[in-house]
């Protein structure tokens, strides 16, 4: 059995104000089931470590450095967001590998950090859409899983995120084919790597352009075990509605 995991990615969106929103969402899990995180940007992140304590909400960082401490001015390191209250880290969002340049290794050396300090590692998968028009999407995912994950993960510190790049802001969703697809294909490859027991387990989320008014038909398809949610994860009202829905689903 994978876990269920419900996903916000903040992005560089939030102020003390936004809390607020953490406030609400609080709120409103009571009977949740499935796993819930939301990833603030740094600065929040010790903040809302400390008002979601005693809830189900986990928190977590949305990159993290390959180092563990030293003279790398403006990075942050597993260790410092594990101390602010993190459990999770988003590594290799298309964004951090389009905007800085990060490679499927350096996404690898930053997961082993997260391993080392006790993070659960949430990597991140994606092609863009000429890739797709090329066909070369399976290419593409199989690349970079393959590069991105070191070997000794175990399960329960291991998140796969799909993330198709041209998805993402853009209110387009694959069709849920192509959802299937790509998720069945992350699945084989985890169990031929990672054997039957632990490749089975590991949760494989979608993500771009996740809402309430689409939640509920792509959580229905196999090997979809959640999702990371970004624009819709900012405002409580909409962020619970998917939270329900994978609860449901
Ligand atoms: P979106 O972002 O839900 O706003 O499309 C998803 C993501 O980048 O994780």
């Amino acid at each position: 059995m994978t876990r269920k995991l419900a996903a916000g990615n903040w992005k560089m969106n939030g102020t003390s104000a936004d809390l607020a929103e953490v406030e609400t969402l609080l709120q409103n899990l009571g009977g949740v089931q499935t796993d819930v995180l939301i990833c603030p940007p740094a600065t929040l992140l010790h903040r809302m470590s400390e008002m979601a304590s005693d809830s189900i909400l986990a928190t977590g960082g949305q990159t993290c450095d390959a180092k563990l401490s030293g003279a790398h001015t403006g990075d942050l390191s597993a260790e410092m967001l594990k101390d602010a209250g993190a459990t999770y880290v988003i590594l290799g969002h298309s964004e951090r590998r389009d905007d800085h340049g990060e490679t499927s290794e350096d996404i690898r050396e930053k997961a082993r950090a997260a391993l080392a300090s006790d993070l659960t590692a949430v990597v991140c998968l994606g092609e863009s859409e000429a890739q797709r028009d090329a066909e070369n999407t399976l290419d593409i995912i199989g690349g970079q899983l393959a590069g991105s994950i070191p070997d000794d993960v175990t399960a329960d510190r291991l998140v796969v995120a799909y993330e198709p790049i041209w998805a993402i802001g853009t209110g387009r969703v694959p069709t849920l084919e192509q959802i299937s697809e790509v998720h069945d294909f992350i699945r084989a490859r985890l169990i031929r790597r990672f054997g039957e027991t632990t490749g089975a387990q590991i949760s494989i989320l979608y993500g771009g352009s996740v809402k309430p008014t689409n939640a509920s038909d792509i959580f229905a398809v196999p090997n979809v075990d959640g999702a990371l949610v970004g624009g819709a994860s900012l405002k409580a009202a909409d962020f619970i509605q998917i939270i329900n829905a994978l609860d449901a689903a």
